[in-house]
């Protein structure tokens, strides 16, 4: 027998579908760089958080530590008139996209969340342009710690290096085991990123008046160039094969035990953890020496762009489960970094997250908290693209530190 449908049920089945197309059309594209396996284990919990809400992932990724290549892509899709929904992003090119008016609008969320008052100032300075909320921090890191690979450093004394003088020492001791001292990967944004901390270690007003005021005289002047000179020692302690390697692959040679340390930001936990190692017990983290108390911060955050209004919605919904306290808490713990807001408890925290914690806090509160010069925080692209070219080239033994230090000025002048 037949059966017809009443029109009343007609109209319900025709809603039901209305609905699941609705649903099954609301998706976001990301484009990142998240590509190590770290990374990606961070970035499968947003994934795997928005799929719970029902919005589906279209991934961008574009390999390479920093991001530079990632913006270069970014670059060319919004030239193409064919912008991402979301976009992660470094600091001062948040503010660039905001002034070419690429982003959208995030206050509604914002301002119904309460984002003003738990997501530190520092980050806003990079989230909001012009009063209004264009992109959403996922997470704080910093770039001024070194992860030690903890049987090589029991071997070496156990001491943790306090000054320089010290770290010359252990990296000596590195030597002697047969090891490759400093894991590095001969990258612009990886030396760029050493050199964040060996400029921090010369005190905070070196570093300001360097990188946050580009005072010429500092840039250019004597203690810059002993701020090389420890850059060429350390470059004595990389290994021949350094040239391009990326920055996952130094992790894993410190991890494997094959080289005693790396200096790099602390996404570098993130390999660590993913291939199960503990703190304390396998590896020891610590402010790169002499730099204890002060921070140089990056913070991820994804720039939201101006996409047609039936993708809005579920670009603020990304926008809004970035900022759960729950999700900034799972997904910090896995990247590495500390959440972006500051009422998250870090009780789900290792005892390196704990201190990244901790750390930034204090530094906040004791005004030694920097942007990173390497990641985009002190400096627009240009400016930054200068210091990482004569950092470079140096690093390469193209320059003397006292051809150095004269390029530096000379570049920094230029780009500003
Ligand atoms: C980002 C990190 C990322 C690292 C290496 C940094 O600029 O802030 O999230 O893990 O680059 O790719």
């Amino acid at each position: 027998m037949r059966k017809f449908l009443t029109t009343t049920a007609i109209a319900a089945v025709m809603m039901t579908m209305g609905g699941l197309a609705a649903k099954a059309e609301e998706g976001v594209e990301v484009l990142h760089w998240w590509t190590s396996g770290g990374e990606a284990a961070a970035l499968d919990v947003l994934k795997k958080d928005l799929e719970s809400k029902g919005i589906s992932w279209t991934d961008m990724p574009v390999a390479g530590g920093g991001g530079t290549e990632a913006m270069t892509v970014l670059r060319a899709r919004v030239t193409a008139g064919n912008a991402p929904t979301a976009v992660q992003m470094l600091g001062f090119d948040i503010l660039d996209w905001a002034k070419e008016g690429a982003l959208g609008n995030l206050d509604e969320v914002a301002a119904a969340e309460g984002w003003d008052k738990v997501i530190p100032t520092a980050l806003q300075q990079f989230s909001k342009y012009d009063g209004h909320w264009i992109a959403a921090p996922v997470n704080v890191h910093s770039t001024n710690w070194v992860w030690i690979n903890k049987a090589a450093l029991d071997a070496a004394g156990g001491k943790e290096p306090a000054n320089w003088d010290e770290l010359v020492a252990l990296l000596d001791k590195f030597k002697e085991q047969g090891l490759t001292p400093v894991a590095h990967g001969g990258q612009a944004w990886q030396d760029a990123t050493i050199f964040d901390a060996v400029v921090l270690s010369f005190g905070n007003d070196f570093y300001k008046k360097a990188f946050i005021d580009l005072d010429a005289e500092t840039l250019g002047g004597a203690q810059m160039k002993e701020a090389f000179d420890r850059m060429a020692k350390l470059r004595s302690y990389v290994d021949d094969n350094f040239s391009g390697r990326d920055w996952n692959l130094a992790s894993a040679m410190v991890i494997e035990g094959k080289a005693g340390l790396q200096f790099m930001g602390d996404w570098a936990k993130g390999e660590f953890i993913k291939a199960g190692k503990k703190p304390g017990a396998d590896f020891v983290c610590m402010r790169f020496p002499g730099t204890q108390g002060s921070v140089t911060f990056n913070s991820d955050q994804f720039a939201m762009f101006k996409v047609a209004d039936d993708k809005v919605p579920a670009q603020l919904k990304m926008a809004s489960a970035i900022e759960s306290p729950v999700f900034q808490s799972a997904f910090n713990v896995v990247k590495g970094s500390a959440p972006a807001r500051t009422d998250v408890p870090d009780t789900d925290f290792d005892d390196c997250g704990k201190k990244a914690i901790k750390d930034l806090a204090e530094a906040n509160t004791n005004g030694s908290l920097y942007g990173s010069m390497a990641h985009g925080h002190a400096n627009p692209a240009s400016v930054k693209n200068a210091i990482y070219d004569v950092v470079t080239r140096h690093f390469n033994g193209e320059l003397t530190s006292e051809e150095a230090v004269t390029e530096l000025a000379a570049a920094v002048e230029a780009a500003k």
